[in-house]
Parts: structure tokens; C-alpha cells; sequence
């Protein structure tokens, strides 16, 4: 297990280390998961693709009326930057809608904003996974970025037990994401994925890779597609801000045969290392 003792973090615009701060349970995070959160990679000490982070974040607030000044968000987000002190990692960000005063479904009138945040150092590196088909039990809007991730915890967590680290979610056949990931799939040579909608995250990895893929005259389809689709498909992949792409090696119940070779699939993961080792931009 990771030791928390040495991460550096902040509360409220405050820098420390992450074990000298103190949070009340009255949170609506801890009670609710009434909170939103980033996920924002560095490379080189520069973030990659700040900025479409900050929309999405900007976007999950606002659909969950969490009000607090962006100006003061990037400045904590970039003064966290400037504490770090390994060459590739990421930080995790988190905005709850504060603190009550004693538990009550109904917030109060002004309740302040809570932030917190901390740095991790990552290896970015190619990682296979083994895979565990889901139902998708999560709630309607899973398009908004927020805490309440008690579905993906749970699928995530009967797939260790098989030793799977990840798992493909679906509603009645219909494919969505994966637990902490979006996910892409080759049929013939074309690159699918399932087309944005309220039960997917627009992670920013898939935006990324899909705009890479056009722009490099390669074919991809949005659209829908079911988990026998995937018996279909010659190769399989997840993306994330953590993961960037990673191949899947096996689906524990699904009977098909992936090629972790597979040409388009290499392809993809050669052209978004390249982006994220050369546009990791310091701004
Ligand atoms: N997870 N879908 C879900 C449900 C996610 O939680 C994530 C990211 C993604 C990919 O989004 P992006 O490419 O923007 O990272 C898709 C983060 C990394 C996490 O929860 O740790």
C-alpha cells in the first residue's frame, strides 16, 4: 500500500502535508459525496492538457451549482504544481460544497466551498489489464465528475477477487465505460468507442486520443455498441489520465482472443505517448 506520510497536498489554499490536515466529518464530501474532483497528469512537471481538465471541472461544478472562484482554483492547482517534487505524476483535486453544520440533505444558505488536493508520483507506463464484464449500476448523470463512485468501487472490487484490476460496465448489453477508464475497441481495422451521453465520463484521454486519430487520417466510430460487439474485436483498450492507454489482455467472461500486437492498437498507443511527452506544456 501506498504510505500517505510524505504526500503533499493542500486544504482550503493551504500546502502541507496531507497527514496535518484536518477535515471535519460534517464535510459533505464524507456524509454525501456531494463533491466533483480532477484527476490532472504531469509529465516533466508540466501539466498535459491543463486546460481541459479545468473546463471539465468548471462543467461538473456547475452542473452540481457547487459555486467558489476559478481564478483561486487554478492558482492552488498551479501552486500545487510548484511543490512537486517528482518528474511525472499527477494531482488529484477535489471541490466539496462544504460543510455543514450538522448533517442535513439540505444545505445551508452559503455554505463555503472545500477544496483539497494532492500530488502522487506515477510512472506512466504501458500497463495490460484483465478485465471483468459488469451491469452498470451507477446513477443517471455519470457524464459529471464527481466522488460518488460507490458502483465502480463495488464492480472494481468483485473483479480483484478474480484478479482482474479493471471492469467494462454495460446496460442491458449496451456498453458504457470502465470503472476508472473510458474504453476503445478495433473491429476490422476501425476504432470504436461508445458515443458520450449522461452514463459516460468524457474522459480526456478518449478526447485526446480521438482528435490524435483524426487528425493522423485514421478511421474511428462514436456511436453505440454492444458487449457482443466486442467478441468482434481483434484488440481492446482503456484510457485515463493515469492509465493512458492500456491494452486488455483478457476479458475473465468473455471467450475471445486479443492480439496485444494488434497494429491500430500500437499505433494509437505510439501517437498519444509522443503528444503527452512533447505537449506537456508548461503554462
Ligand atoms: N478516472 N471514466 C471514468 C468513470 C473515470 O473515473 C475516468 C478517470 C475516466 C477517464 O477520464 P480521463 O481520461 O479524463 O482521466 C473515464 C480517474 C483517472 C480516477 O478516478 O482516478
Amino acid at each position: 500500500m501506498v504510505s500517505n506520510t510524505d504526500i503533499i497536498g493542500t486544504y482550503n489554499g493551504k500546502i502541507d502535508l496531507v497527514r496535518n490536515l484536518a477535515i471535519s466529518p460534517f464535510s459533505r464530501a464524507y456524509t454525501f459525496s456531494d463533491s466533483i474532483y480532477e484527476v490532472i497528469p504531469f509529465y516533466n512537471r508540466n501539466f498535459f492538457y491543463f486546460d481541459k481538465h479545468f473546463t471539465r471541472l468548471s462543467n461538473s461544478l456547475n452542473a452540481l451549482a457547487i459555486e467558489i472562484n476559478l481564478q483561486k482554483v487554478k492558482d492552488e492547482l498551479y501552486e500545487l504544481l510548484k511543490h512537486v517534487i517528482y518528474q511525472n505524476g499527477y494531482i488529484y483535486y477535489q471541490i466539496s460544497r462544504g460543510t455543514d453544520p450538522i448533517r442535513n440533505h439540505i444545505q445551508d444558505d452559503g455554505l463555503e466551498a472545500e477544496t483539497f488536493g494532492y500530488i502522487l508520483e506515477h510512472d506512466y507506463k504501458t500497463q495490460e489489464l484483465n478485465i471483468k464484464i459488469v451491469d452498470d449500476l451507477r446513477w443517471g448523470r455519470c457524464d459529471i465528475k464527481s466522488t460518488s463512485l460507490l458502483a465502480n468501487v463495488m464492480g472494481m472490487n468483485e473483479a480483484k477477487k478474480e484478479n482482474c484490476q479493471e471492469i467494462i460496465m454495460h446496460r442491458d448489453g449496451l456498453i458504457t465505460e470502465a470503472g476508472a477508464s473510458n474504453i476503445f475497441f478495433v473491429i476490422d481495422g476501425i476504432i470504436c468507442t461508445p458515443a458520450l451521453g449522461n452514463n459516460i465520463l468524457p474522459g480526456i484521454t478518449r478526447e485526446i486520443l480521438i482528435e490524435l486519430v483524426r487528425s493522423n487520417g485514421m478511421e474511428i466510430r462514436e456511436d453505440k455498441f454492444l458487449i457482443d460487439d466486442l467478441l468482434k474485436s481483434q484488440s481492446i483498450w482503456l484510457t485515463s489520465s493515469t492509465k493512458c492507454i492500456a491494452p486488455v489482455r483478457k476479458i475473465v467472461n468473455l471467450d475471445l482472443n486479443l492480439d496485444l500486437n494488434e497494429p491500430v492498437m500500437n499505433r494509437c498507443i505510439a501517437i498519444l505517448d509522443k503528444e503527452f511527452k512533447s505537449n506537456s506544456i508548461n503554462l
